[in-house]
């Protein structure tokens, strides 16, 4: 039996099983994470954040993100080991993002997991980074079960699902444009905040009044795609416009009326998509998915209509590997086969 024979044969032995370890790499963009799960129990999880390095370039350079992932994940790996108690030896799957994200960044974690993975003659896992983001929700509600509806709201993806089950998503709305967290980076860049924007725009809408008013895109047609375009230029033209009359802008009250949009037409779509699809639990994911106003207007709404809401803690929220991890375990029970060591990055995935 050759590698990927005895990979298979290892896979069809830990399909309905739940107590064998898996090693999940993250690297498709400015974070390298590393962790080690048990089902959809974390028993360690490191991540590596680069947001210093790149803040000073006002945004992510995807040549520096790779290098740097090259420099961190061989010490990750190890104080992950630590952090859960195991060894190597103990591990019984490698699974590794291998898309949709930075070419570059990508390449760094599928080349040391399929390493790894041999090395270990253990079977290699290719995850989708967006079902890693969903997974987020298994790790803080293990109960969770199909079907829900999830809001999937990142730097690069908005999205809203039907989960009807783990192999099974439907595309209920997207984005046509901007995902929902590069408009916030991009408008906290019109104010002059550092890089990564979310979190600052957050920061200064709590001391703003949404005076300012701002376009819904779509406003009155019936699907649940966005556009975030429209409402970041809204916010660049409103800018120029009223420094053009020689008039101030109230920074603190243009990051709350953003927000309030920005996050208000997640919201009313979700439970639109909640409505239609008769299902009574919404999960949130993604690094927007940490905004404050998000979490409690999601939690209003959903609430008022009899909705269960799931908010995994905010560090699930953003990139980490503890999710990759999980989304593995989910895509075994599902029936995923393993990668073979071919496997290359999938940027646009
Ligand atoms: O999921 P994530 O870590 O990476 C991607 O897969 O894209 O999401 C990063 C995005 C960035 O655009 C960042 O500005 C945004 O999530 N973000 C936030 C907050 N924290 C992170 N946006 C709004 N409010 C926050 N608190
Ligand atoms: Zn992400």
């Amino acid at each position: 039996m050759n590698y990927y024979e005895r990979s298979c044969k290892k896979i069809e032995e830990l399909r309905g099983r739940n107590d064998y370890l898996i090693l999940s790499i993250e690297s498709s963009c400015d974070e390298t994470a590393v962790a080690v799960v048990r089902g959809r129990e974390v028993l360690g999880s490191v991540i590596s954040s680069q947001i210093e390095i790149h803040k000073r370039f006002g945004g992510v350079v995807p040549e520096i993100a790779s290098r740097n992932h090259v420099l961190a994940i061989d010490n990750i790996v190890d104080e992950v080991l630590v952090q859960a108690g195991v060894t190597l030896k103990d591990i019984d799957v490698v699974a590794v993002t291998y898309g949709a994200g930075l070419l570059g960044a990508l390449l760094v974690g599928v080349s040391y997991a399929k390493s790894l993975a041999y090395a270990l003659d253990v079977p290699l896992m290719a995850i989708n980074h967006i079902k890693g983001h969903i997974s987020a929700n298994f790790i803080s509600a293990p109960e969770l079960e199909p079907p829900f509806v999830c809001l999937l709201a990142s730097g690069g993806h908005t999205y809203i699902l039907e989960v009807k089950a783990f192999n099974d998503m439907v595309i209920l709305g997207e984005t046509q444009d901007d995902a929902v967290g590069e408009a916030f980076d991009k408008v906290a860049r019109v104010l002059g905040l550092p890089y990564p924007g979310g979190p600052q725009i957050e920061k200064l809408a709590k001391e703003g009044e949404p005076t300012y008013k701002l376009p819904r895109a779509f406003k009155g047609e019936k699907h649940l795609n966005f556009s975030y375009s429209g409402l970041k230029t809204a916010v660049i033209n409103l800018v120029a416009n009223t420094k053009a009359r020689g008039e101030e802008i109230i920074p603190a009250n243009l990051a709350r009326s953003f927000q309030d949009e920005a996050v208000g037409v997640l919201v009313d779509n979700t439970m639109l998509a909640l409505e239609q699809t008769g299902h009574k639990i919404v999960a949130l994911a993604g690094g927007v998915g940490a905004n404050t106003a998000l979490r409690e207007k999601l939690t209003e709404a959903g609430t008022k209509r009899g909705i269960k809401v799931l908010l995994p803690p905010r560090a699930l929220c953003t990139d980490n590997a503890a999710m990759i991890g999980v989304a593995c375990f989910e895509e075994i029970k599902a029936g995923m086969l393993p990668a073979d060591l071919t496997l290359d990055a999938d940027p646009a995935l």
